[in-house]
């Protein structure tokens, strides 16, 4: 899917060598939708230049504020008006100077003060993101902390940086992230704030039952609907707690700062670190829980010694940690959204898990059609009865359900 359709974004660029991504950047923003201009200071042209930009983006490239090609002679106020946001990367420790103080002394800089984003006849001031790019002494200069808390004040976004390898050789703070990090936040940028301040808690992916050291009990979930959700909940302004399964998926949005993992292996893991979370606003419940495990796990592995050997091994139930969590949690009232993954009688199924769960929402999919695949299609099932979503990709249906959510809240 592409994220940012019908978006322009202008993309200024500065002088620092992280500008060697900017391209790759262009490539990823065009490729998710959006109309690309590039606005670069002259320092950037040593790094990269103005044609690859133009080449990339498809669009001409501007670097004087006395560009003849506008034809009022004003590209500080034309070049901003029909753009959706203004994204500064790599944002260097000079342009963040700059732009805490208000100096204008070249193209990029004077539209950056003179930003405004025209829709229906309405000027508003044009969103700002920046992701700054410097060796770590450079970013941990009181000067420039005391632009980032001015830039912060301003209401301008700071997207990182990250810490690790430098270009210079030295590793620290000051690394730009990277092009498919921006990227993802930016389309996270655009998405509607509907769990601003919310705290929400998410199960993902399966669990797994030792029988022995290497054997055990498991299924085919992948965790991908989990993450979705935990990418889109992150996407509306939330906090997300992500208590993941053994899945190999990276955690969305890792660097925003607002997502927090624990990974477990069992459903009594998993418990624990839920139970530990109660005090959240809102709980998805996406795993598929295991619902037994062996009663015993053997200490070692057990041995197939002759052709008859059949293990045996006696199994118990897990405890259905959603439906403990809705009833402990009764004091403190989180919106509970449970899943049930069926083979037969989906929706059917589904109605009598809402009941036997005492929550207000759950959601019944197919399991086969859905373990391990990127699309998928649902039905919401609440006292006000169903709400069919689908079939799309995980992302989009991941987004409608906090759509969803957020109106039953
Ligand atoms: O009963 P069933 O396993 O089909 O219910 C599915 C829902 O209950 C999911 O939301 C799942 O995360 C949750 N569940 C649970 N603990 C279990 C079994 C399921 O939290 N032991």
């Amino acid at each position: 899917m592409m994220s940012l359709n019908n978006k322009t974004i202008l993309l200024g660029i500065t002088g620092g060598i992280a500008a060697y991504k900017s391209p790759e950047l262009v490539r990823q923003l065009i490729k998710q939708g959006a109309v690309v201009k590039v606005v670069m200071t002259e320092a950037a042209t040593h790094f990269v230049t103005p044609t690859t930009l133009q080449a990339v983006s498809g669009n001409p490239v501007y670097i004087s504020q006395w560009d003849a090609r506008i034809s009022n002679g004003m590209p500080h106020i034309e070049l901003s008006r029909d753009v959706d946001a203004i994204l500064i990367a790599p944002a260097s420790a000079d342009f963040m100077a700059k732009l805490s103080l208000g100096l204008a002394d070249d193209l990029l800089s004077t539209l950056c003060l003179a930003r405004g984003h025209e829709s229906n006849g309405m000027l508003t001031e044009c969103p700002l993101l920046i992701t700054p790019a410097m060796n770590r002494q450079m970013w941990e200069h009181v000067a420039t902390q005391r632009s980032v808390a001015r830039l912060v004040q301003d209401q301008i976004i700071l997207l990182g940086p990250a810490s690790g390898d430098q270009a210079c050789g030295e590793v620290g703070m000051g690394r730009m992230l990277e092009p498919a990090e921006i990227c993802e936040a930016l389309i996270a940028f655009f998405q509607p704030k509907l769990l601003q301040g919310k705290k929400v808690l998410i199960t993902a992916g399966p669990t797994y039952e030792a029988i022995d050291p290497v054997r055990g009990l498991t299924n085919r979930s992948s965790g991908k609907m989990g993450f979705a959700i935990a990418r889109a909940a992150l996407e509306a302004g939330a906090t997300v707690h992500l208590i993941a399964g053994p899945v190999s998926l990276e955690t969305p949005l890792a660097y925003s700062g607002k997502i927090f993992r624990t990974n477990v292996l069992s459903a009594l893991d998993m418990q624990s670190a839920v139970m530990a979370h109660q005090d959240c606003d809102i709980f998805f419940s996406v795993a598929a829980v295991a619902d037994w495990r062996a009663s015993q796990m053997a200490d070692q592995k057990i041995k197939k010694q002759h052709a008859t050997d059949i293990p045996s091994f006696d199994v118990v139930q897990n405890p259905d940690i959603l439906q403990g969590f809705a009833k402990n949690s009764i004091n403190h009232h989180p919106f509970c959204v449970g899943f049930a993954a069926e083979t037969e009688n989906v929706v059917e199924y589904g109605k009598k898990k809402l009941m036997a769960k005492n929550i207000p929402l759950l959601i019944a999919n197919h399991g086969p059609s859905t373990f391990g695949e990127d699309h998928n299609q649902i039905t919401l099932i609440d006292a006000a009865g169903e709400t069919h979503l689908g079939p799309a990709d995980k992302l989009s249906l991941a987004r409608d359900v906090i759509r969803e959510v957020s109106k039953r809240l």
